[in-house]
């Protein structure tokens, strides 16, 4: 392969949604710091969200106000000299990528090299049974447009399984879903609580290791661990007493989540995706973390995410 200069100007999409808020901070700490990094964002979200964009500016970000949808807006932004799109965009808009990953590749002059689509979660093309997953529709269309479609621009589609922050919680109304209630000190775990769950996040390794992620799907990893590991951590960070647990057969949150799905409940995915975890589609031999140069120092530990999330929810209390 050609020689692929590291990206100097990224811009965001979804840059302040729950995985993109991540992102953007991770962006935006990284050393040596990224040249430039610029974030899309609607009118609407730059007034909700003024104080959060306030502080990123104060760190070098760039925020470009505008409607995602709307082609000419989109490519002036791109014809700032962004070369790599990080697109963190919500479930309900992932197929409006299609346009964004077009209009970069129509896009005069080209600069923009490369684009990561937003995943950052379960990995979609795990096994056989991955094709039929609901949650997973909107994700394998993107994919599918890139191969078919697209033809200059460079991919790259991060894979990390359950952000831990997203996987501690249980999803209100639908405990079988399992997590952990620090407040009530209580928890539900799947099966017998010793299947294991592989959890992570990282784009900033992945941006700066182009001869490794360049068309890749990048698996990353920050720990392997199991819900009894978990909770063996939140007993040590709340005092030591041992939690109330509850065991939700797989096959029970299989009925639970049909029915949601039967319903049209937008909850359903949830459930969905803690079922296909605790089934172990997010188990490898190995990871990519070593090939894009992260390291188990560079890696979150389960004892920090637990840390937090107790802090969290005592500061919440309060
Ligand atoms: N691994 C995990 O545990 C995990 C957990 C959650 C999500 N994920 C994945 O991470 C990615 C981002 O999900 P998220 O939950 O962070 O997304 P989100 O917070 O729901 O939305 C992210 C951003 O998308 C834009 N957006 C959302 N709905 C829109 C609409 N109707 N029209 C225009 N823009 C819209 C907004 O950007 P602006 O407001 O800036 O315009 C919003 O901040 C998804 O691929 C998701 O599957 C993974």
């Amino acid at each position: 392969m050609a020689s692929f200069d590291p990206p100097s100007k990224i811009l965001i999409f979804g840059g302040t949604g729950k995985i993109g808020a991540y992102i953007t901070e991770a962006l935006l700490s990284a050393s040596p710091p990224f040249p430039h990094v610029a974030l899309f964002t609607s009118e609407e979200t730059a007034r909700s969200k003024a104080a959060l964009l306030s502080g990123w500016e104060s760190r070098g970000l760039s925020v470009i106000k505008g409607d995602v949808t709307d082609k000419a807006q989109v490519q002036a932004a791109y014809a700032t000299g962004v070369d790599a799109v990080v697109s963190a965009l919500g479930r309900n808009v992932l197929l409006h990528q299609t346009d964004l990953i077009r209009w970069a590749e129509e896009q005069e002059g080209g600069s923009v090299r490369w684009f990561f689509p937003s995943e950052y979660g379960t990995d979609i093309e795990y096994g056989p049974s991955s094709a039929g997953e609901r949650p997973h529709q909107n994700k394998l269309a993107v994919r599918r447009f890139i191969k078919d479609e697209v033809r200059r621009l460079k991919n790259t589609f991060l894979v990390t399984g359950p952000y831990a922050e997203m996987y501690l919680n249980l999803i209100p109304g639908v405990p079988e879903g399992g997590g952990f209630d620090v407040k009530g000190k209580k928890a539900v775990l799947l099966e017998d609580g010793n299947g294991k769950v592989g959890v992570g996040k990282g784009v900033v390794a992945a941006l700066r290791h182009p001869e490794a992620a360049l068309d890749k799907v990048l698996k990353i990893q920050s720990f392997v661990v199991t819900p009894r590991e978990i909770l063996a951590a939140f007993e040590k960070h709340t005092g030591g007493e041992p939690w109330a647990v509850e065991y939700v057969p797989l096959d029970k949150l299989r009925a639970v989540e049909e029915q949601l799905w039967k319903d049209g409940n937008p909850i359903a995915t949830g459930p969905t995706l803690r079922r296909i975890w605790g089934e172990g589609s997010t188990l490898y031999e190995k990871t990519d973390n070593e090939a894009i140069g992260l390291r188990g120092e560079d890696l979150e530990s389960l004892d920090d995410v637990v840390r937090s999330a107790v802090e969290e929810s005592r500061g919440a209390r309060q």
